[in-house]
């Protein structure tokens, strides 16, 4: 079946986006040019971006709006979802600025301001900014308050023009910091005008997720612990840590990847229906499944948790060296690249039911993936008398690279005896809708613009998937030992952890 008239399916939460002026600041890096700017030349592209919009980017570096405007055309020739194209191009191009100036002196942001209001006129742009913080987190304090010294930042109370926040992650790099990091940012801005970022949550796949769980009515009444043998959420990834060794040497796969990314994805899958989707019942129903994540503390950590890093191997044909080798690693670097655990939702949904969680770097191949594993049948009839039980019901719902989901269900096959084995029934983006998905951050931008903030990280979101994160990391520090287990770069993981699962009698799925 292909889906061509979308518009056939109205959906609530479509908010309008308003023409705006977007300061990035960070603008010369990887963010911009991989991410944000073809973002923004893809809704021109699909006729979703306000008429009146406009880029005003700030660095450092020293750079003409042509060549900013050149580098930026590069990116969208290397990493846009859909081609270069010249016409469009131009009419995009038209709309990009650059301004170059130190992040830590007020006259930066005097200048910004006299940009702003040149290139507002120039645009009949009504004054509508967002802020985009694409730097490091120690920039974050030092940049707002150049903003609200620079009277920059409009009061809430004024809902137009509105000044707009949208901040990167890390937020911090453990409760305390984000504590800090948050609060200073929010003597400043208000929280309906701070949108943190978590671009899993603008992914396609992502948020079909409760549209899969809400708008169809087979699967709720089995979502819970009463059917649901257990959960696995799978985020592998192929990349090392390329150039990103200085921040991740003091991040690591648990705050990387599963205070944030990890987390959001185990909030949608085990979330109760919210009672309406204002963004923050939304948000609120979201964070209830972090409040009753059972605590990992003290020498748990080692029965609930295993963190390894990669050695050298293989990926795709090609030798890839051991993280210590990495340039810019400390030789005796402890850092995890990879994590798994076991986690318990202590509510009355998932009492029982184990989610197992694992993500890394340099493994067998990029896949994100959710499988839900329903219980078993009872030992008789078809499931009687055989080698081995049969396999349960499984439905799988993939994030990337394959979009789509599956549901393996026991079936005979034909002939006249009968032999019966699982088979799925497969659902792929690819085949059905025929376009490429839009990339997280296109439809993140334009949540920004229309000032809906439901799929962006509320503070005290942040800051409670911290305070439980900080407690493994706490014990870690404690408890762990000062060697990390090893797995070779290109296989799934150490063996430590398969035997976390296969302890409960289960096991990885292979993906
Ligand atoms: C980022 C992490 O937030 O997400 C990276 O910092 C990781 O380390 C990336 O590679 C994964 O994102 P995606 O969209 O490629 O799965």
């Amino acid at each position: 079946m292909l889906l061509k008239d979308l518009s056939l399916i109205p959906s609530e939460g479509n908010s309008v986006p308003t023409g705006s002026l977007l300061v990035i600041f960070g603008a010369t890096g990887d963010l911009a040019q991989r991410k944000l700017i073809p973002a923004l030349y893809n809704l021109l592209l699909d006729k979703t971006l306000p008429k009146d919009f406009a880029v005003l980017g700030v660095s450092r570096r020293q750079m003409t709006d042509q060549a900013f405007r050149a580098q930026l055309q590069d990116g969208i020739k290397k990493y846009s979802r859909q081609a270069l194209q010249e016409t469009t191009w131009r009419q995009f191009e038209r709309h990009l600025f650059y301004l170059s100036g130190k992040l830590d002196d007020p006259t930066t942001y005097k200048e910004i301001k006299a940009c702003a209001e040149k290139i507002e006129a120039e645009f009949n742009l009504k004054g509508n900014r967002i802020f985009y913080l694409a730097i490091p987190p120690t920039s974050i304090v030092p940049i707002t308050q150049g903003l609200e010294q620079g009277g920059l930042v409009q009061p809430v109370a004024q809902t137009l023009p509105f000044s707009r926040l949208i901040i990167e992650k890390p937020i911090g790099r453990d409760l305390v910091s984000a504590q800090q990091i948050n609060a200073s940012v929010g003597h400043i801005f208000d929280e309906s005008q701070i949108y943190r970022i978590d671009h899993y949550l603008g992914k396609e796949t992502v948020q079909n997720l409760l549209v899969l769980r809400f708008a169809n009515g087979i699967f709720e009444p089995l979502w819970n612990s009463k059917y649901i043998d257990h959960v696995q959420i799978t985020v592998s990834e192929e990349e090392g840590v390329g150039t990103r060794a200085s921040y991740y040497e003091e991040a690591g796969a648990l705050r990387d990847m599963i205070q944030n990314h990890i987390l959001q994805l185990l909030c949608l899958v085990a979330m109760e229906p919210p009672w309406s989707l204002d963004s923050d019942v939304v948000r609120s129903t979201r964070l209830d499944v972090i409040r009753s994540l059972r605590p990992i503390v003290g020498a748990d950590v080692n029965r609930q948790t295993v963190r390894a890093q990669y050695s050298s191997g293989i990926i795709n044909g090609k030798e890839v060296p051991g993280y210590r080798r990495e340039l810019g690693v400390r030789p005796d670097s402890t850092v995890e690249t990879y994590v798994a655990l076991r986690v318990f939702i202590d509510n009355w949904r998932w009492a029982g039911v184990p989610f197992y969680i694992r993500t890394g770097k340099r493994m067998s191949k990029r896949a994100t993936e959710i499988s839900i594993q329903f219980k078993g049948i009872p030992q008789v009839l078809f499931n009687k008398n055989l080698p081995q039980p049969l396999s349960p019901n499984i439905l799988s719902l993939k994030v990337q690279p394959n979009e789509g989901f599956s549901l393996q269900i026991i079936s005979k096959a034909p002939g006249s005896k009968v032999a019966i084995h699982p088979v799925e029934m497969d659902f792929q983006y690819g085949t059905t809708y025929e376009t490429a998905s839009p990339d997280a951050y296109e439809r993140l931008l334009l949540d920004v613009m229309a000032g809906d903030t439901t799929l962006f990280m509320r503070r005290d979101a942040v800051e409670v998937a911290w305070a439980w994160v900080t407690e493994i990391l706490d014990g870690w520090q404690r408890y762990g030992s000062k060697w990390l287990p090893e797995y070779t770069a290109g296989s799934w993981g150490p063996v430590e952890a398969d035997r976390l699962i296969e302890q409960d009698n289960r096991e990885w799925r292979v993906l």
